[in-house]
């Protein structure tokens, strides 16, 4: 059977993915912070195992991660604060980056020892890294860092036959996105991103980003100059 190991498994998108691999009949590990989140997910698929702690605890991942050997691992727990106004919160920002970067490193510290050949790793970026967004110099830096790092990783454990993929979605309704107040465009459901993500790894593809119409508008503005990508990102998020 196989097994996967997903992180942020106790909402959206990744809870999603775990209800969506058990079904196929995979051996699930699902990864969250919260206990409680994670008992109503093994109630209601008990088939999934569950490990709860905090990522940004590298001893504390360590730990919780020792000994796992999964064929398919995805980082998708994350979090997302915006900045107000110009004004840099070093707090905040730290928030941002220990998350969205330092979490899925102590996740990938624990478990890639223990990886076998053919196994792939899944880190869920974000298409906000590939054009400046205003408010989004923490998430958008974090998710450029990620996207950088999974780009890097993919070319270093190539010998160990290990592969890598980077997920970047566009909007996904979860309770992340539920705290935006503007329009977010070309929105999908979790249950469309889990398919978009399912078969993008069964086909061993390198990047998933989606929804497709979404990812090409922001691939071709990031083709831009600066000054004209600017004018547009302000008109599509406000
Ligand atoms: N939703 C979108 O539109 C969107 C778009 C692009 C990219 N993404 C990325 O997709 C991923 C999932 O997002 P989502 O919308 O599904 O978010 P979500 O519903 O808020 O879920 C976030 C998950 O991450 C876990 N998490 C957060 N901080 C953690 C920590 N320090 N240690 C361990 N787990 C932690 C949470 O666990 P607890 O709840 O147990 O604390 C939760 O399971 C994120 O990386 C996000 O940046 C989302």
């Amino acid at each position: 059977m196989n097994h996967v190991l997903i992180t942020g498994a106790s909402s959206g998108i990744g809870k999603q993915l775990a209800m969506d691999y058990a079904t196929e009949g995979w051996k699930v590990t699902a990864c969250g912070r919260d206990p409680a989140k994670l008992e109503a997910l093994n109630l209601t698929h008990p088939v999934i195992d569950t490990l709860s702690f905090d990522m940004t605890d590298l001893s504390l991942t360590r730990q919780a991660l020792a000994w796992v050997q999964a064929d398919l691992v995805i980082l998708c727990a994350g979090t997302c604060e915006y900045l107000d106004n110009g004004i840099v919160d070093a707090e905040k920002v730290a928030r941002v980056l220990n998350t969205n970067v330092l979490g899925p490193v102590n996740c990938l510290d624990a478990l890639l020892p223990g990886l076998q050949t053919g196994a792939r790793v899944a880190l869920v970026g974000s298409t906000a890294s590939l054009v400046p967004l205003p408010r989004a110099e923490a998430y958008g830096a974090s998710k450029a860092a990620l996207a950088y790092f999974a780009r890097s990783l993919a070319l270093d454990l190539t010998p160990r036959g290990i592969h890598v993929s980077l997920v970047m979605p566009g909007f996904v309704k979860t309770p992340l996105t539920e705290r935006n107040d503007f329009p977010m465009p070309m929105m999908v459901s979790v249950e469309q991103a889990s398919r978009f993500i399912r078969k993008g790894l069964a086909r061993g593809s390198a990047e998933i980003a989606f929804p497709p119409l979404f990812a090409l508008l922001l691939k071709t503005v990031a083709l831009l100059p600066l000054a004209w990508q600017k004018r547009l990102t302000q008109r599509l998020v406000r």
